[in-house]
Parts: structure tokens; C-alpha cells; sequence
């Protein structure tokens, strides 16, 4: 007889990672920075969003932020502590390029090349987003991503980065979540520039798109072969609520507006016709122009995913309010256009302090499809985290055990997709530190660091120590 009692948990064994995997955090430049009106630094679309009444909470804004502008090197030290190799964080572009338009204001790129510099002195691989949704304000007056010349100047910009960092940056993406800057931004109107129109939102995305195809050949043709270009998706991994042909169909027309509007014309050089005809009622596609799928469908050397929780939905049953079960934040206006009537459902069990449902298996299956889909092509996991209602106790101790559970179990996804076959490279662990969280300002914490935003003051969380030992050791504990 065993004297192991048969409900005793089977004790994993450690499980290491592929040789040379990216282990990091990520943040992005408006939600860190500060210093908005300095060194030349105009508004751009966040700063005017977050002065308009009722747009985020509490009135608050990126003015300051984490003060990350004036605490690089400080940062730059507490990542070094956490022996991470790799850091994602984005560029500001009205930072560097404040009207979006014409030559590169230097006072901005220097801080990025300081930046860069001071991670590659600490042996820390940098991992720059060029958009992660802070549009020049001046772009969005002249029409904004609905608009076709957005693109085009989102493609000078990325070479007026380039110029300035190709000699030390090695991975480049992008756009983070072009999703939410086409469908929150111009659809729900829960995120800057905060507009409810369905054929700008769907616009947007196509230019969102030639934008990446735009900048991606103008890096591809001004970076060395060694650098590694991509692009940041949130692809929605999409549940039917049942097994009903209905509910399946539901889950077709999200995984097409949410997802393959974006993998369509990126990775296979086309939209896919069922989300042509899903959105013929909501517009004709008049504004893709001859050329434009080959433009977009540029090769990639990485894709990065952001994965937090699986999407639920069926078929409209007329009982939830579709445009506010289903994550993205509250708004009269739905962000799925054409697809206004699925019934988005909030899966039962554990939730973060976003009101998302935790399943780490829906990362496995992003993860394994994309390797089935697209083998030849590596995979960065670029963001997953979660918001807790973090407070640091007497002690001066920030115990934040469900955030540690959370990430130790989509890395055992990751793991898993690993063992499965999928070509995964990084994980950045999303966020570095607290931050402005976008409509929910300072309301919601995902960072493995406590910032006290009134003083500016850094802590560990438990996270970040339990996350130091998985950085080192290249696996997790068993
Ligand atoms: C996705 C976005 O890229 C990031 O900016 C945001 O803070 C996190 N998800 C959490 O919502």
C-alpha cells in the first residue's frame, strides 16, 4: 500500500526553458514616463483623452506618471536586481517626433538612447515598441488612424527611430494591440482619442495594418539582418458558450473581428472573406487600395502575443448588454462592428481586479495554434499579468500570492506550449511596475513593483522576488 494519501498533489518537476529564453517585464511610455510637457514633448492623443470630463477615472492623466523620465538609471538598477535579461517599453512618438510630421526632435531620442544604453550595460536585451497608442495630437486633428496618411507617417517615424537606435536595439515591434487602438479608440470610444463611429474603427484597423507593413519594409530596409522585427497582437481567444452551431458561429465573427483582421492581411496577406462579408453592412472596404495586402504582408522575424483571458460569447440571446461583458470597459457604443448583437459571457471562477476571468489555457491554445498556423514563425509572449488590489503592509511588505500563482501558471502554459512543439522565445511580464492603467488611471496596480505614486517610492512586491528566481534559474521551481 502507498503511504502517498492518493489526494496528495504529484509534485512537479523543475521545468527548465529553452536555452537563451527572454525573460522580462514590459511597460509602455505614456503609462510610465511623466515629464509630458518637457524636453519639447507635445500632447498627444492619451493627454487630451484624459482632460476630457468623465473620459478616466478620477481625472487622472500621464502628466507624471511613475516618473519614469527622471528615474531610468533607478529602473534600469531595479531590473538588474530581478536578474531579468530583456525589457519591452515603447517610444513616445510625439516625443521624438512631436507633431508627427518632419525631423526627429534629439532632446527626445536621447533619452531612449540612454535608456537603451544603460539596459545593454546591464546586460539587459531591449525590446522597443514603436506605438503603443500615444498618437500625435496633431495626426489625430488631421484625421488619425481612419485617416490613410497616419500610416504613412507612422512609417516615417519608425525610420526616424531606427536611424537613431538600429545600432543597439535588436527586437522591434511595431504596434502594441492595434485591436484597441482602432476598436476603443474609434469604435467603443472607451480609449483615446475616445470617437464611437464603426466605419472609422474598422478604418483604423486597415491603416493600423498598412502602418506595421509600412514601417516593417522601412526597417527591414535600414536595420541590420540581425535585428528581429514584429508586432504585438491581442489576439482574442474566442469560446462558444455552447456547443450549439449558433454559439460556434458567434465565436467565428469575434475570432475574425478580434483576431484575424489583423493575422489576415499580416501574416497570410489577406482579409479573411468571412469578416468582409460579416462587416459588408457596416462598410464596402472602399478604402483598401490596390497593393495594400502586399504591403502589409511583410516578413516577420517574431510575433509577439499579449495574452490575459479568454473571450466567452454565443449567440445573442438579448439578455447581456454585449458591448460591456466583454472586457474592454464600459460604453454605449459596442468595439464589434457588425457584430454588435453577440452576447459576451463572463466565465464562472477566479477573477482579477479587472474582472477577468483567470485561464492560463487559453494562452496554451493561442500559443499552440499560432505554432500550428504559422510554424516557421517564433513567438514572443509580450504581455501577461494581472491587477490586484496590491497595498503594502507594515512590515513594508507587498504580499501579492494571487499575482504569483498567476504567473506561475501561465508560464506553465507557456511551458507546456513549449513541450508541445511551439517556438516560443520570451516572456515579458506585464508590468515591470504600477502604472497609469489608461481608462481606469491609477486604479488598478499590475506591476511586480509598488509605486507609490505620491512619492514616487519603489517596493518589491512578492512577485518580483518570486519572479527573480524563475529569471534565474530559466525554469520554473518544482
Ligand atoms: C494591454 C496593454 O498593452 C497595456 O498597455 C495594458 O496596461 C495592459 N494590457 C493591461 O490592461
Amino acid at each position: 500500500m502507498s503511504v502517498i494519501p492518493e489526494s496528495a498533489p504529484v509534485a512537479a518537476a523543475f521545468r527548465p526553458f529553452p536555452a537563451g529564453f527572454l525573460w522580462g517585464t514590459a511597460t509602455s511610455a505614456y503609462q510610465i514616463e511623466g515629464a509630458a510637457a518637457e524636453d519639447g514633448r507635445t500632447p498627444s492623443v492619451w493627454d487630451t483623452f484624459c482632460r476630457t470630463p468623465g473620459a478616466v477615472h478620477a481625472g487622472d492623466t500621464g502628466d507624471v506618471a511613475a516618473d519614469h523620465y527622471h528615474r531610468l538609471r533607478e529602473d534600469v538598477e531595479l531590473m538588474a536586481g530581478l536578474g531579468v535579461n530583456a525589457y519591452r517599453f515603447s517610444v513616445s512618438w510625439s516625443r521624438v517626433q512631436p507633431t508627427g510630421r518632419g525631423p526627429a526632435l534629439e532632446r527626445g531620442l536621447d533619452f531612449y538612447r540612454a535608456l537603451v544604453d544603460e539596459l545593454l550595460g546591464h546586460g539587459i536585451e531591449p525590446a522597443l515598441t514603436l506605438y503603443h497608442w500615444d498618437l500625435p495630437q496633431e495626426l489625430e486633428d488631421a484625421g488619425g488612424w481612419p485617416a490613410r496618411e497616419t500610416a504613412e507617417r507612422f512609417a516615417d517615424y519608425a525610420a526616424l527611430v531606427a536611424g537613431a537606435l538600429g545600432d543597439r536595439v535588436g527586437v522591434w515591434t511595431t504596434l502594441n494591440e492595434p485591436w484597441c487602438s482602432a476598436f476603443l479608440g474609434y469604435g467603443s470610444g472607451v480609449h483615446a482619442p475616445g470617437r464611437t463611429d464603426p466605419v472609422a474603427a474598422l478604418r483604423a484597423a486597415h491603416h493600423l495594418n498598412l502602418g506595421h507593413g509600412l514601417a516593417t519594409s522601412a526597417l527591414r530596409s535600414l536595420l541590420p539582418d540581425t535585428a528581429r522585427l514584429g508586432v504585438c497582437l491581442n489576439l482574442h481567444v474566442v469560446r462558444p458558450a455552447s456547443d450549439s452551431a449558433a454559439d460556434h458561429d458567434a465565436a467565428r465573427r469575434i475570432d475574425a473581428l478580434g483576431s484575424r483582421i489583423f493575422t489576415g492581411p499580416m501574416l497570410d496577406g489577406a482579409y479573411p472573406e468571412d469578416l468582409l462579408a460579416d462587416t459588408a453592412a457596416v462598410t464596402d472596404w472602399g478604402f483598401v487600395a490596390d497593393g495594400d495586402a502586399a504591403t502589409i504582408h511583410q516578413p516577420l522575424d517574431v510575433l509577439g502575443l499579449n495574452y490575459y483571458t479568454p473571450t466567452v460569447v454565443s449567440a445573442p440571446t438579448g439578455a447581456a448588454e454585449p458591448a460591456r461583458a466583454d472586457g474592454h470597459g464600459a460604453s454605449d457604443h459596442s468595439p464589434w462592428p457588425g457584430a454588435e448583437d453577440v452576447t459576451f459571457h463572463q466565465p464562472p471562477g477566479e477573477r482579477t481586479a479587472m474582472g477577468w476571468a483567470i485561464d492560463p489555457s487559453g494562452l496554451y491554445d493561442m500559443l499552440t495554434r499560432l505554432s500550428r498556423e504559422h510554424p516557421e514563425l517564433p513567438l514572443l509572449v509580450t504581455e501577461n499579468g494581472m491587477a490586484c488590489d496590491d497595498t503594502v503592509d507594515p512590515a513594508g511588505a507587498v504580499r501579492d500570492p494571487q499575482r504569483v500563482a498567476y504567473v506561475r501558471d501561465h508560464l506553465d502554459a507557456v511551458h507546456r506550449a513549449v513541450t508541445d512543439g511551439a517556438d516560443v522565445r520570451g516572456y515579458f511580464l506585464w508590468s515591470l511596475m504600477d502604472n497609469f492603467e489608461w481608462a481606469y488611471g491609477y486604479d488598478r496596480r499590475f506591476g511586480i513593483v509598488h509605486v507609490d505614486f505620491a512619492t514616487q517610492r519603489r517596493v518589491l512586491k512578492d512577485s518580483a522576488r518570486w519572479y527573480a528566481t524563475v529569471a534565474r534559474a530559466n525554469g520554473l521551481p518544482a
